[in-house]
This record gives structure tokens, C-alpha cells and sequence, in this order.
């Protein structure tokens, strides 16, 4: 066969092919390679003796969430969330004077510096009108664009307590044994935490902590809820904030993998994600809790 004849035969007929042939294979070659990669990525087995980082887990209890909590949502207007027309009043302020200010810093101070993380708890009841206005100090928390984006759900009821405890203890242990690690066990063992957790049951109240991915508006539309995260947690730090200042104890847990069970058991909806879980009340008489320091203020404080 003579090739010169079909070179000069396919740029007579072909002259674009003939021209640019090397281009072209360079952009088929590269899609293959492509196809091949994106194929064994997603076929590549997870390795589940590896912990997934926490921050994935979480990550994926809110997709899973945002899967499903699209369907029947209406997608949001363009219309404001808060009327256009909202009226501005006089600011009411008592100001202190600098010394004044000083005294009730050094006083807040000394009263925050009693407040400790409680893992045992006595289980006499705490009136429920104590627990409503620490939630509703609580809700006085700033928040993105003023969208209040968090629910408290307080849980006394014992049975329910107790079906909080097996979803908690169920995953704490798979957390325990399998998914954190053997520096994050490591580092947990001085506060003498495990995955048992006898306080849910004992302790008379469960605050269960839940921030709105997203809201809705009056007219049922969604609603963005604009840093979320952030303002959730800013409204549990006046949370434990105003749980000590009533004179009781917490716990701060953000119990790792629970949230769509117990967000299933307690009803909640899909646009609601757990984020804290406080058992609340008064201290075991017998409480101990591990004898921590605090950074020096140098170690916290950059002023410039
Ligand atoms: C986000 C967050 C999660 C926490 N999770 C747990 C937990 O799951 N179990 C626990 O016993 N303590 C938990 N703690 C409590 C910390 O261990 C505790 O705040 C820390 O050791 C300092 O002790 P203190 O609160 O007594 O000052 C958590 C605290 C925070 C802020």
C-alpha cells in the first residue's frame, strides 16, 4: 500500500482533518484520561477503618438534610424578609460611667470564672419557668440579618430522655471505638469523658439545641438564614451563660452522628440540624470536674 497516496489523498478530501490532526487527538487523548479519573474516583472503595474528620460528618448530616428538604420547599422571592417599611425608634441607654463599668467587668468576671462543664448531675427538678427564661435570654442573641435562626427543644419527659440516651451512647461508641482516633480519645481521657452518658437520663433537663439551615416567610417562601453557624453559636454562649447565672450546671456536647435520629425522634424539621445538647439542672452532690487552668490573658489578647 502506498501511504504518501492516502496522506495526499485524505488532505484532498479531509483538508481540516489533515490539518489538524494532532490537535485534535492531544483533546480526545485528554477527555479519555479524564473519563478514566473521574471514573476511579468514584468507584475507589472507602477506607472505613479511617475516621472521617469531623467536620465531614457534619457536613454530611446537613446535606442530608438539604437532600430532602427540598422537596415541597418553595424556593425563595425576591420579596424582604422583614417589612420594607420597618420603623427605627429612640436607642435606650443608661450610660455607666468608665469606673462603674470597670466594677461590673471585674464582678461578671469573677461570676464567669465559676462556671464549669458538669458531668454529674443530681436529678432533682428544675422549675420549668427558670428553663423558659434562660431560653428566652437566649433569644435575645444577635443573629445574620435578623433571622433567629435556632430552635430549643427541652426535653423532661423521662422516656424520651432515655430513647436520647441509646441513640447517643449508640454512636458515642462507634465515635469511641472506631471513628476519632487514638489522639482524640487520648486527649479526651484527663476529662474522664466516655460513651456512656448516664447524665441524659439522670439530669432533669435536656436542652437540645437546633440551628435553621434555612427559615421560611410568611408567605411560606424560603428564607435565607445568613450565617447560621455563627449566630447559633453565639446565642449558646448566652445560653450557658444564662444557665449559670440561674445558679444551675451544664454540658456542652455536640453529640457526634446523633443529629437526624434525634431530630427524627423529637419531630423536628428537615430544615433543623442539631448542634448542641446541654443536660441541665443542679449538681451531683458528689460532683468533681477536672482541675483546669485558663490561658493568661498575653496568651489571648493581641492589643495593637
Ligand atoms: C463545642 C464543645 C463540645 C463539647 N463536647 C463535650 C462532650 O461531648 N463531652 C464532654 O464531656 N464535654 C464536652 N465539652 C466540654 C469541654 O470539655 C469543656 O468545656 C472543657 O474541658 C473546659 O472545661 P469547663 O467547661 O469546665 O471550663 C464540649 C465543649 C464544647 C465547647
Amino acid at each position: 500500500m502506498d501511504f504518501s497516496e492516502v496522506g495526499m489523498d485524505l488532505s484532498e478530501k479531509l483538508p481540516f482533518l489533515a490539518e489538524y490532526w494532532p490537535f485534535i487527538v492531544t483533546v480526545l487523548v485528554c477527555v479519555l484520561a479524564a473519563i478514566v479519573l473521574f471514573k476511579t474516583a468514584l468507584d475507589s472503595p472507602v477506607d472505613e477503618s479511617l475516621p472521617p474528620e469531623p467536620d465531614l460528618l457534619d457536613e454530611l448530616d446537613d446535606l442530608e438534610g438539604l437532600d430532602e428538604d427540598n422537596e415541597g420547599v418553595v424556593e425563595e422571592d425576591e420579596g424582604p424578609s422583614l417589612p420594607s417599611d420597618l420603623k427605627h425608634v429612640p436607642f435606650e441607654f443608661t450610660r455607666k460611667t468608665p469606673q462603674e463599668s470597670l466594677a461590673k467587668t471585674q464582678e461578671f468576671l469573677e461570676l464567669m470564672s465559676s462556671r464549669r462543664t458538669v458531668r454529674f448531675f443530681s436529678s432533682d427538678p428544675v422549675p420549668p419557668e427558670i428553663i423558659r427564661n434562660i431560653i428566652k435570654t437566649a433569644g435575645t442573641a444577635p443573629s445574620g440579618a435578623h433571622t433567629e435562626p435556632w430552635t430549643y427543644v427541652v426535653v423532661g419527659d423521662p422516656k424520651m430522655k432515655a430513647k436520647i440516651r441509646d441513640i447517643v451512647e449508640h454512636e458515642e461508641r462507634i465515635n469511641y471505638e472506631r471513628r476519632m482516633g487514638d489522639q482524640w480519645v487520648t486527649d479526651l481521657k484527663p476529662l474522664k469523658t466516655f460513651w456512656e452518658k448516664e447524665y441524659l437520663t439522670v439530669a432533669p433537663s435536656l436542652i437540645l439545641v437546633f440551628k435553621q439551615v434555612y427559615g421560611f416567610k410568611e408567605n411560606g417562601v424560603k428564607r435565607t438564614h445568613y450565617y447560621n453557624e455563627m449566630s447559633v453559636a453565639i446565642a449558646s454562649g448566652i445560653l450557658l451563660t444564662a444557665i449559670h447565672y440561674a445558679g444551675l450546671v451544664s454540658l456542652t456536647s455536640t453529640p457526634l452522628n446523633c443529629g437526624p435520629a434525634i431530630r427524627a425522634l423529637l419531630g423536628r424539621p428537615k430544615n433543623e440540624k442539631l448542634t448542641l445538647l446541654l443536660p441541665v439542672g443542679y449538681p451531683a452532690a458528689d460532683a468533681t470536674v477536672p482541675d483546669l487552668t485558663r490561658k493568661p490573658l498575653e496568651d489571648i489578647l493581641v492589643e495593637i
